[in-house]
């Protein structure tokens, strides 16, 4: 990839949107473009000292402000799904307040799996509202890199493997939390795509693969929704920084994006004062070991311009002006979590479940034909909320499965018994390195087995939890942790009426589950009203809904980057079950670490398994519901702007239910390299029994253009477009061809 860091000198210097624009009469004016000559005069009103100590950290979780002139420091809160709660000014303690419990939104993957811009708009507004009663400014999230390895140890936080519905859902986000009051920080960008070595890992990936698969959500929510904070992922990209990544930071971000925001590191993520300061970083986090007294210096003596450090100043006030600051006086009055925001939660989680399979119609419960019911698993009881470092949230309550179905049951005459039957990975054992991957405990075995034996049906709540799947380091494996898979297979030949849950943000090996249970629903790491969601489902209230926002591979060694033997790249990683944590915090310090080779190139996630004809265990967009639906009178026109894709959607079941009718594109005629399809568009469609709707999705011809790496632009290749329209991407019921010029 031809790479452009650029190395100005103190003379020549193009300074990026550093002089104030003017923006045109008519066109809507963003919000950081509103104060551009009052910032002109603030600039002007400013020590250079005063400049440079808004560029880095003042506190863990804020950057300064110039009190002498009334601008308000910048309060940052993580983390994707949840504000954090408030710690010590120069420590990751907390301090201990009791108003600042927060609503625990479900994490990402289980928001893309409800393929609901409506929910990704309703998460940002309520991320916003707490955070604006925490007094925060910037919220240090969405999350939106690609999940590209089955075992990304952020796959949880992420969205999806695929770039279209982890932008949409983006925008939406990012649209929800800034008209809510509170800026948005995309992040981590870019191509953080693994936790092992993520402070040193040099990211070797095509120009297409990257344009293409990686860049796209954080294109769409800067172009779309006019993000106002992006952060800069600790990783290299073909050789650089990202924190001091010309190319990333000013030609794509600010040059080719308009991009008119701001730029922090992600924590510790700077290494270098003059490369970071002439290469698009704005803003140092947390300390000011590169932009503090060493970037005044620089600028002293003449190696830095101080225009540079204006252009720095002018992004910062552009979203210090855009967002109302708040006073000390009044953060943290009243309780974090609110019901408005709670009621957020449980909608999302509601519509999050996937039902995977449901042999003999086992779900919905029928609970006057089922009263001895076996709930079964750790994960019946335990809160998925802390864990994960920056994205733990102290919530305010989190109603696991257990007592989201003991409370729906009170009052019937179903019995309800809970047996722990695997024990929980803890944080304990990550720090002491021991492996999740072990045999199941005879004891907590023999206990279920004798439940399930007395019991009409068992629901066997599995899956992994906050400490296996975590930032700082990705999974060994995707198997069932803590010997499940033994204990569901002695469960089974207890009691063949099993349903197993997948508490879980990340794929799992369903060879032993898919083989032992006629019935399983993915539940994510479902927030603070994941168990009252679970439990509507389970027992009827509402249809499941959600859809795969990736595919389950039937083993971890099918997947791309394990396939092509790139993945893992460190000889530690190959032992086998060793859970080595890597989150080594002087990591960032490292100068060299391993390159990961995206060799896969834009053959990612479904675009790997279809091309390639790798038989999945559940693809990308896959999704059960209690109803059926029946897809007919596909149309699709195109314009010179876009394709027009209509049909008619039927409830042909005898209950309500939501369909995702997802719409994916293939070029059976093309003349470059392309994955077998690609999803370009999807609707969440609502549907009472027997009601029909006339669903219409409409494609700009831009989503179908690929990247020129000779022209280095985008192109759009003319010819025969096949479209298809279906649940999932396995799963197309309607297709038809149109040629495009
Ligand atoms: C972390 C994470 C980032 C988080 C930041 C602050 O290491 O990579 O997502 O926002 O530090 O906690």
């Amino acid at each position: 990839m031809k790479h452009i860091n650029k190395l100005f000198t103190a003379l020549g210097i193009t300074l990026l949107t550093a002089c104030a624009q003017k923006p045109s009469e008519n066109v809507q004016v963003s919000p950081l473009m509103q104060n551009e000559d009052k910032i002109t005069d603030l600039i002007s009103r400013m020590t250079l000292e005063e400049k440079v100590n808004m560029l880095h950290g003042k506190h863990m979780f804020s950057s300064a402000g110039v009190e002498r002139l009334g601008i308000a420091d910048v309060k940052y809160a993580d983390g994707p799904f949840g504000i954090r709660e408030e710690m010590e000014p120069h420590s990751w303690n907390s301090i201990g307040l009791t108003t600042d419990s927060a609503t625990f939104f479900p994490t990402g993957s289980a928001l893309a799996a409800t393929w609901s811009e409506d929910m990704a708009y309703q998460y940002g507004m309520g991320m916003a509202k707490e955070a604006r009663l925490r007094g925060k400014d910037m919220i240090l999230g969405p999350a939106i890199n690609i999940q590209r390895l089955p075992t990304g140890g952020r796959t949880y936080e992420y969205l999806s493997e695929d770039p279209i519905l982890s932008a949409a859902l983006a925008v939406q986000y990012t649209l929800g939390a800034q008209d809510n009051g509170a800026a948005v920080c995309l992040k981590h960008y870019a191509l953080n795509n693994q936790e092992n070595d993520r402070g040193s890992i040099d990211v070797k990936v095509s120009p297409r693969a990257m344009r293409e698969i990686y860049l796209p959500p954080f294109e769409a929510a800067v172009k779309e929704a006019d993000a106002y904070g992006v952060m800069a992922a600790y990783n290299k990209v073909e050789g650089y920084w990202c924190s001091e990544n010309g190319m990333l930071l000013n030609e794509i971000l600010r040059d080719e994006w308009g991009f008119h925001g701001m730029v922090i590191s992600d924590w510790g993520g700077v290494h270098n004062t003059v490369n970071a300061a002439m290469n698009g970083m704005d803003v140092e986090m947390p300390g000011d070991r590169y932009f503090g007294q060493a970037l005044l210096d620089s600028v002293k003596a003449g190696v830095v311009p101080e225009s540079v450090i204006d252009s720095k100043v002018r992004n910062i006030l552009r979203v210090r002006l855009a967002v109302k600051a708040v006073p000390e006086e009044e953060a943290n009055k009243m309780m974090t979590s609110q019901p408005e925001q709670q009621q957020i939660a449980y909608n999302v989680a509601s519509k999050s479940i996937v039902l995977l399979k449901n042999q003999n119609e086992l779900l919905p419960i029928q609970t006057d034909k089922y009263k001895k019911i076996a709930v079964i698993g750790d994960n019946a009881v335990r809160e998925q909320a802390l864990g994960g470092v920056g994205a733990g949230v102290k919530t305010l309550y989190e109603v696991t499965p257990l007592e989201g179905l003991l409370k729906q049951l009170s009052g019937t005459d179903a019995q309800v018994e809970w047996a722990q039957g695997y024990r929980a990975f803890s944080k304990h054992e990550r720090e002491t390195r021991v492996s999740p991957y072990t045999k199941a405990d005879p004891k907590l075995m023999s206990e279920a087995v004798q439940l399930a034996k007395n019991s009409d049906l068992v629901i066997f709540v599995a899956g992994d939890n906050r400490e296996v799947e975590t930032e700082g380091s990705d999974r060994k494996a995707i198997t069932l942790p803590m010997g499940q898979d033994e204990l569901l297979k002695a469960l089974a030949a207890a009691n063949p009426n099993i349903v197993t849950v997948l508490v879980t943000g990340g794929p799992l090996d369903l060879r032993v589950v898919d083989q032992a249970s006629p019935a399983i629903l993915v539940s994510w790491f479902n927030g603070t009203e994941g168990g009252n969601a679970l439990a509507d489902v389970l027992l009827g209230k509402i249809s499941p809904s959600g859809k795969l926002p990736f595919t389950f591979p039937i083993r971890l060694e099918d997947s791309p980057a394990y396939s092509l033997k790139v993945y893992p790249q460190d000889e530690r990683q190959k032992q086998d079950d060793i859970f080595v944590n890597l989150v080594d915090e002087k990591e960032t310090d490292q100068k060299s670490g391993p390159t990961a080779d995206y060799a896969e190139g834009i053959f990612v996630g479904y675009r790997w398994y279809d091309t390639k004809h790798v038989p999945v265990q559940y693809p990308f967009g896959h999704g059960l519901s209690y109803t059926t639906f029946n897809y007919s009178d596909l149309q699709v026109k195109a314009d010179n702007e876009k394709l027009y894709v209509e049909l008619n959607l039927s409830n042909t079941g005898k209950r309500s239910g939501e369909e995702v009718v997802q719409i994916y594109v293939s070029r059976p005629d093309s003349k470059i390299e392309r994955p077998l399809k690609e999803l370009k568009g999807f609707q969440r469609v609502a549907l009472q029994a027997d009601e029909s709707k006339s669903v219409k999705i409409e494609i700009p011809l831009e989503k179908l253009r690929h990247w020129d790496e000779a022209a280095n632009d985008w192109k759009l290749e003319p010819g025969a477009v096949e479209v298809q329209a279906g649940g999932s991407s396995q799963d197309i019921k309607l297709n038809q061809t149109i040629d495009i010029k």
